[in-house]
C-alpha cells in the first residue's frame, strides 16, 4: 500500500520532469533553427545590400495593407488569444493538484526521516516499540541516599496515540525536553539533547503517520475492559464478534468500569499504560515488577514495598495527587470530566484555582483537531467513568466507596429574555457533559 502511494508521487513527480525537459529541448531546437535561418539569409547576398536592403523594397499598398495584411494579422491574434483563454484555465485546474503533490511529496520526505530517527537515529523504537506500539525501558533504582536497589523495566507508553491525547506542540515540548526522573530524557537541544528542531519536528510528522483513528482506539480501549471486567473469558476474547458484543455489558455507571481505566494495562501490559492516568498520577505505577526476572537481583524483589505500594492517585513524578477532587477543585463530576477530556491548556487556568501547563493529556477529545469535538481515545461515557472513579480517590488513603455529592450548581439559563430573537437562542441549556442526555446526543 504504502510502495503504490511512493511509485505513483515518484511517476507524478518524474511527468512533471519530462515534461519540463521536452519544452526545454523543443525551445532550444527552435532557437538554433532561427539563428542558422537568419544567417543564411543575410550570407548569399553580400554586397547586395543596396536592393536587398528591407527599408528599400516597396512595401504593400494600401489596399492589401489595409485588408489581407491586418485581417491576418488580427487572426493570428483572435487565435492566440483563443490559445492562452484555453491553458490558463487548464494550467488553473492543475495547479492545486500539482500543489498537493509537491507538499504530499515533502510530507513523505519528513516523514521517512522521521521513521529513520525513530528506528535508527534517535532510537526511540528500542523503547517505544515498532510503530510506536508500546515497549519498556532498563530503570536503576536507587534509594534515598542513592543506594542501588534493583535493576528494572519503566513503562514506554505506546505513541500510536499520542497525538489523540496531547497537541503537537505539547508533544514537542515532552521530546525536547523529556520527563526527568523517568528513562525519557530530553532530546532537543534546549532539553540537553542533540536533536534539532527539524529533526524532532520530523520525529513527529512519522508518529503522525502511525496514529490510530479515535474510533480504533476507543475500540481497543473497549476491547481491553471487556477482557479486565471479565465479561468474556479465554478464546472468546480472540473473536472480535464476540468482544464487540460484551462491549454493549460494559457498566459505564460502575466504579469498576472506572477503576479498570484509570489502570488500563497494568495487570496486561496494554499499549505500555498509554490509556492509563495511574502511569502518571500514581507513585511506582510504571516501574514493572511482577513476571520472571522483571526485578534484578530476585531478592530486591521484597524491598521495593516502599516504591510501589501506593493508593491511586498518590501522585507521581509529574502529575499532581488526585485527593478530594469534589468539591476542593471541581464544583461536579461534569466539570472534573469536561477537564478529564480536554486535558490542560499551558497557561489556562481549570477547575477552581488550577493553573495548566499542557502535561495533563485530554482523553475525550483530540486538541489537534479543533472544529470536532469528542474525538478522542476514550468516548464520553468512558471519560465520565474514569471521572467518577477520581472523584472517589483520596491521594494515599483509600478511596471512598462511593462518588461524594456535590450540590447542584444554580441553572445558568439567561432569564433577561426581551424580544423573540433572543429568546429562540437562549431556550435551550447544553445538558451537563455527563448526563444521558448529552451522551445520546453523541451517538444517536
Ligand atoms: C530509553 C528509553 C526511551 C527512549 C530511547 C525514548 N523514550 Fe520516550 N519515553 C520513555 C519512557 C519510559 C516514557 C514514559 C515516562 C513516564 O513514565 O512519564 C517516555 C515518554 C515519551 C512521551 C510521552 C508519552 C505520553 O503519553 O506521556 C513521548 C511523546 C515520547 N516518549 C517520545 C519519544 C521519542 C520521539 C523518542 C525518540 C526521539 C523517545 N521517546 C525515546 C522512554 C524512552
Ligand atoms: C502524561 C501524564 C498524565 C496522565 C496520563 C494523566 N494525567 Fe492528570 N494531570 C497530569 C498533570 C501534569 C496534571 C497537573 C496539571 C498540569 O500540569 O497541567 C494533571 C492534573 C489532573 C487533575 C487536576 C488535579 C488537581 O488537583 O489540579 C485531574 C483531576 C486529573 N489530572 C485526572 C486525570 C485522569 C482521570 C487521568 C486518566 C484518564 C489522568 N489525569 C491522566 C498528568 C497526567
Amino acid at each position: 500500500m504504502s510502495i503504490a502511494i511512493e511509485t505513483t508521487t515518484v511517476l507524478a513527480a518524474s511527468t512533471v520532469q519530462a515534461v519540463g525537459a521536452v519544452i526545454a529541448v523543443l525551445t532550444t531546437i527552435g532557437f538554433v533553427a532561427y539563428v542558422i535561418a537568419n544567417l543564411r539569409a543575410g550570407r548569399d547576398e553580400v554586397g547586395s545590400e543596396i536592393e536587398l536592403a528591407p527599408n528599400r523594397k516597396p512595401y504593400y499598398d494600401d489596399e492589401q495593407l489595409e485588408t489581407t495584411k491586418l485581417n491576418r494579422t488580427l487572426a493570428s491574434g483572435v487565435v492566440l488569444l483563443g490559445i492562452v483563454a484555453v491553458c490558463l484555465p487548464l494550467y488553473w485546474l492543475a495547479e492545486p493538484g500539482r500543489q498537493e503533490g509537491a507538499e504530499a511529496d515533502m510530507l513523505r520526505k519528513f516523514t521517512d526521516r522521521g521513521l529513520e530517527q525513530y528506528e535508527e537515529g534517535s532510537q526511540c523504537a528500542n523503547c517505544h516499540g515498532p510503530e510506536g506500539t508500546g515497549g519498556q525501558a532498563p530503570y536503576t533504582l536507587f534509594d534515598a541516599n542513592g543506594g542501588f536497589v534493583a535493576n528494572l523495566q519503566w513503562r514506554a507508553p505506546a505513541l500510536n496515540t499520542v497525538l489523540l491525547r496531547f497537541s503537537r506542540d505539547e508533544v514537542f515540548n515532552i521530546i525536547t525536553y523529556g520527563r526527568p526522573g523517568t528513562p525519557m530524557v530530553g532530546w532537543g537541544a534546549e532539553g540537553g539533547g542533540p536533536r534539532t528542531t527539524q529533526e524532532i519536528e520530523n520525529v513527529i510528522d512519522y508518529l503522525a503517520s502511525v496514529q490510530l483513528s479515535s474510533e480504533e482506539s476507543q475500540e481497543a480501549v473497549a476491547a481491553e475492559l471487556v477482557a479486565d471486567l471479565g465479561l468474556l473469558q479465554g478464546d472468546d476474547l480472540e473473536d472480535p464478534e464476540k468482544v464487540a458484543e460484551a462491549a454493549k455489558n460494559i457498566d459505564y455507571d460502575s466504579l469498576a468500569t472506572g477503576e479498570a481505566l484509570f489502570n488500563l494495562g497494568r495487570e496486561t501490559g496494554f499499549a505500555s499504560g498509554a490509556y492509563a492516568c495511574g502511569r502518571c498520577h500514581t507513585r511506582g505505577w510504571s516501574m514493572i515488577t511482577e513476571g520472571d526476572g522483571a526485578v534484578e537481583p530476585a531478592s530486591a524483589g521484597a524491598l521495593l514495598g516502599p516504591y510501589t505500594d501506593y493508593h491511586d492517585g498518590s501522585g507521581g513524578g509529574i502529575a499532581p495527587p488526585l485527593d478530594d477532587l469534589l468539591p476542593r477543585k471541581f464544583a461536579s463530576v461534569d466539570e472534573l470530566a469536561e477537564f478529564v477530556s480536554l486535558g490542560s491548556i499551558d497557561g489556562l487556568g481549570f477547575g477552581i484555582g488550577g493553573q495548566g501547563s499542557g502535561r495533563m493529556p485530554g482523553f475525550g477529545d483530540d486538541p489537534n483537531t479543533e472544529a470536532v469535538a469528542d474525538d478522542g481515545q476514550y468516548t464520553r461515557e468512558m471519560v465520565c467513568a474514569v471521572a467518577r472513579y477520581a472523584a472517589t480517590l483520596q491521594g494515599n488513603q483509600e478511596p471512598l466507596p462511593e462518588v461524594p455529592t456535590t450540590v447542584a450548581p444554580p441553572p445558568t439559563t439567561t432569564t433577561t429574555v426581551a424580544d423573540g430573537e433572543d429568546a429562540e437562542e437562549s431556550a435551550a441549556p447544553t445538558p451537563p457533559f455527563c448526563s444521558d442526555e448529552a451522551i445520546e446526543a453523541l451517538n444517536p
